[in-house]
């Protein structure tokens, strides 16, 4: 017996992965999407037959099987929904051999974790001072966490529990809720094992693409991360003939495809696509599956309002396709109910847009550069007038209002010299005149006020290159951030009274040291109509302002005051909420204690969506925070913080 258990059965597994069966999924017209070649490298059951021969062992063969039929998972869900999920140290917890056979079959790609900082811990055997070095100096950007297999960019969520020096809680590094394994998948079988894997053993499944959600939804303690972050692919389709009608360019993008590198390829084949604002968010992972808003929002709509077709492993390790006439409840799902639901998105084809003339406009201004608060706030409400007449326009605005003369951008509570930024007005398909005149009666006003700014312009034939100078790569790393966020209707805009509440309101939560950072944004667009059969959160399609309001603490803070803290943003929130009662807020910049939060994330699409998490996940193997279905789990943290408020934790059915 103890012969199969030896290097011989280690190379034999590994010959299995690699007689991994090459199918081509079948294209019926040149202008159909093909399987990329990582997509064409699947798990099938004549794979896992060979598996099952090679082991000599239908216990070990079994540990990677598909999901019976539907009769049998819900024999399998009855087992599994009341149990935990197994954590490292628990009897149930694969034995390092059995990790052994499943890095073989992966064909090498599993890596046991580490967490980042542990470089900077003489007590881990990773101590290395000088990549601590590096890893200090690059903590608060996103290039850094994204490129590891299981960091993620909103630590807080994670447990605080490795941090370089100086942003550490404690002096002391722990896993915390980084993840034990990860998968750094190239292939779609091996994401396939994972997912059988995961399941068949009942442990606790992340999918990691960049980490940027700000829910750190993608960290869960003693888990298996599936990392996207290399499906690099893309492609681009002059004429895309789609199952919902659509016929004209496309571009196919892998999962792990980033916002720049998206912007970038579409420039290269004369268009644009809708993606993020941020530099390193990723296209088809989260951000997608959530909505996913954009520069060209106002004026295409959201990212999810894009998708033509899209690549799924689902739960029970099967590869599909989804398209509106193909699993289309699948698509419908994946396209608003955000990540980590039903399955893992490999690729998605997306409408490529025209190339686009745009222009942007980036200034600030602080108290001291007007003649005094009442002039500083009367400037801030003129911009609020105008957010009719910009989102009209097809334009989009990321501003930022806070409190600190030391640097803009920044905020320490207390301070009054507030500020002012706009980190980038941005008009596409529109000139640098055009923009002039559109903005001419607001800046009029600001000019009235005596408010002193300087406004940087910027212009290009084409929308990636206005958009890379008027935003600037992000700042992430921190765990003294927690934030909440509303969509703010129309409705609201054209009501004096309403309108001067949502001023009044700005100008409380700056006075009690919370931070605003907000857009003027349509969730519809004016140059298209939006699909109707996504599951996006009905309230973005009326929205004119999607505004994200945090609190802030210092890195070494003790746990009560990020507890205060946390709920106090929570609770000031209810301000916004009763402005706009019957709108909700955008999942993937939220609040994990949003209150009704399954009313606000997915409003009336819920039922739905928890329906089809029922059909296509029975046993509840994928989770987030957040995510359809987390309801019905806890994460029982062992951090000082009421259960489900990180990942720090054992994943638990509720109330066990
Ligand atoms: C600095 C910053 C800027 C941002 N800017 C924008 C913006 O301009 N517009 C906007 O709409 N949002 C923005 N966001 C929010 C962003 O949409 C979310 O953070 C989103 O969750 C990121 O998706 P991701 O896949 O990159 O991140 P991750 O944190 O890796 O993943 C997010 C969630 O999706 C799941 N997931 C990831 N990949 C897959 C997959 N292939 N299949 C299934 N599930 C998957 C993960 O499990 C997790 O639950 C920003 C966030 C940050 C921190
Ligand atoms: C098969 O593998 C399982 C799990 O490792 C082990 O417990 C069992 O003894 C093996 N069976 C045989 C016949 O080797
Ligand atoms: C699927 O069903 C077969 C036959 O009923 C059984 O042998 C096998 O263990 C089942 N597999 C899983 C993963 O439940
Ligand atoms: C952070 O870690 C350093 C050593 O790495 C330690 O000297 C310091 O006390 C720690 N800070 C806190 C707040 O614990
Ligand atoms: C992950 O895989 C890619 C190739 O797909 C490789 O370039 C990269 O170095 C790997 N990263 C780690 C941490 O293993
Ligand atoms: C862009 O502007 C041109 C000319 O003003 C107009 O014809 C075209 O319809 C606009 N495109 C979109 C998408 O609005
Ligand atoms: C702006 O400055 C002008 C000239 O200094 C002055 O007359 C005017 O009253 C000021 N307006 C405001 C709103 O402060
Ligand atoms: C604020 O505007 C001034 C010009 O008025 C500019 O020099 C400065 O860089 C801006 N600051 C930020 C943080 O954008
Ligand atoms: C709104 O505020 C403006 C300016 O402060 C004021 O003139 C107006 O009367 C207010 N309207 C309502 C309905 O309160
Ligand atoms: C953060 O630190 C500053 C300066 O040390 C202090 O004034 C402030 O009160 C601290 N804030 C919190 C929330 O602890």
């Amino acid at each position: 017996m103890k012969g199969i258990w030896g290097l011989g059965l280690v190379a034999s597994a590994s010959l299995a992965a690699g007689a991994a069966v090459k199918t081509t999924v079948a294209a019926t017209s040149v202008s159909d999407a093909s399987s990329f070649s990582y997509e064409s490298i699947q798990l099938t059951d004549s794979v896992l037959k060979d598996v099952s021969t090679q082991l000599e062992n239908q216990t070990l063969a079994n540990m990677f099987a598909f999901a019976n039929s539907s009769t049998s998972s819900k024999q399998t869900k009855r087992s599994l929904f009341h149990s935990c999920k197994v954590m490292p140290g628990d009897f149930l917890w694969p034995i390092d051999l059995i990790w052994d056979i499943f890095d073989a079959l992966l064909g090498g790609s599993l890596i046991k974790t580490v967490p980042l900082a542990a470089y900077c811990y003489p007590e881990w055997p990773e101590y290395d001072a000088t990549k601590c070095e590096t890893i200090t100096a690059d903590w608060l950007t996103s290039n850094l966490h994204m490129s590891d297999p299981t960091s993620i960019m909103l630590l807080l969520y994670e447990g605080r529990s490795c941090l370089p020096s100086p942003y550490n809680y404690t002096g002391t590094c722990t896993q915390g809720a980084y993840p034990t394994y990860a998968v750094n998948v190239s292939t779609v079988a091996q994401i396939q094992l994972a997912v059988n894997f995961a399941r068949n053993l009942n442990l606790r499944l992340v999918v990691k693409n960049t980490g940027h959600d700000f829910n750190g939804k993608a960290s869960g303690k003693g888990a298996l991360t599936i990392w996207t972050h290399y499906l690099k692919e893309k492609e681009y389709y002059p004429s895309f003939k789609a199952a919902n009608g659509y016929v004209g360019p496309a571009v196919k993008f892998g999962s792990g495809v980033q916002v720049w590198e998206a912007y970038e390829f579409a420039k290269s084949v004369g268009h644009s696509v809708v993606g993020g604002e941020a530099v390193t968010v990723g296209l088809g992972g989260g951000y997608t599956a959530g909505g996913g808003h954009s520069p060209l929002s106002s004026m295409y709509g959201l990212a999810a309002d894009q998708v033509l077709s899209m690549q799924v492993v689902l739960a029970d390790g099967r590869f599909i396709t989804a398209s509106s006439t193909e699993n289309s409840d699948v698509f419908w799902m994946l396209r608003g109910g955000g990540g980590s639901t039903i399955g893992v998105v490999t690729s998605l084809v997306v409408k490529a847009l025209p190339k686009l003339e745009t222009t942007s406009v980036t200034f600030n201004f602080t108290v001291s550069d007007t003649p005094g608060p009442d002039a500083f706030w009367a400037a801030v409400k003129s911009y609020l007038d105008n957010f009719e007449t910009f989102v009209d326009a097809g334009t989009y605005g990321y501003y930022y209002i806070g409190a600190s003369s030391a640097e803009i951008g920044t905020t320490y509570a207390g301070d009054t010299d507030y500020y002012f930024r706009m980190e980038s007005f941005l008009a596409p398909n529109m000139s640098l005149a055009e923009t002039k005149a559109l903005v001419a009666p607001w800046f009029e006003t600001l000019d009235n006020l005596n408010v002193t700014y300087t406004p940087w312009w910027n212009t290009a034939d084409n929308f990636h290159d206005t958009w890379e100078v008027s935003f600037p790569q992000e700042y992430v790393g921190t765990d003294v951030v927690k934030t909440a966020s509303r969509l703010l209707p129309r409705s609201v805009f054209q009501s004096d009274d309403l309108l001067n509440q949502t001023w009044a309101a700005y100008k409380d939560g700056i006075d009690k040291g919370l931070f605003i950072a907000g857009f003027h944004i349509s969730g519809t667009g004016i140059a298209v109509e939006p699909p109707k059969d996504t599951s996006v959160l009905p309230a973005w399609r009326d929205t004119l302002t999607h505004v994200i309001v945090g609190s802030e603490w210092n890195f070494t803070s003790s746990w009560d005051v990020v507890e205060s803290s946390t709920l106090f943003v929570t609770e000031w929130m209810d301000v916004l909420r009763e402005i706009a009662p019957d709108s909700g807020a955008y999942m993937s910049e939220a609040d994990l204690l949003e209150p009704n939060l399954q009313e606000a994330f997915y409003g009336v699409n819920y039922p739905r969506l928890y329906e089809l998490k029922q059909k296509y996940d029975p046993t509840g193997l994928f989770f987030a925070l957040t995510a359809v279905g987390a309801e019905d789990w806890e994460v029982q943290t062992v951090d000082p913080l009421p259960y489900s408020w990180n990942n720090n934790g054992r994943l638990c059915p509720k109330s066990s």
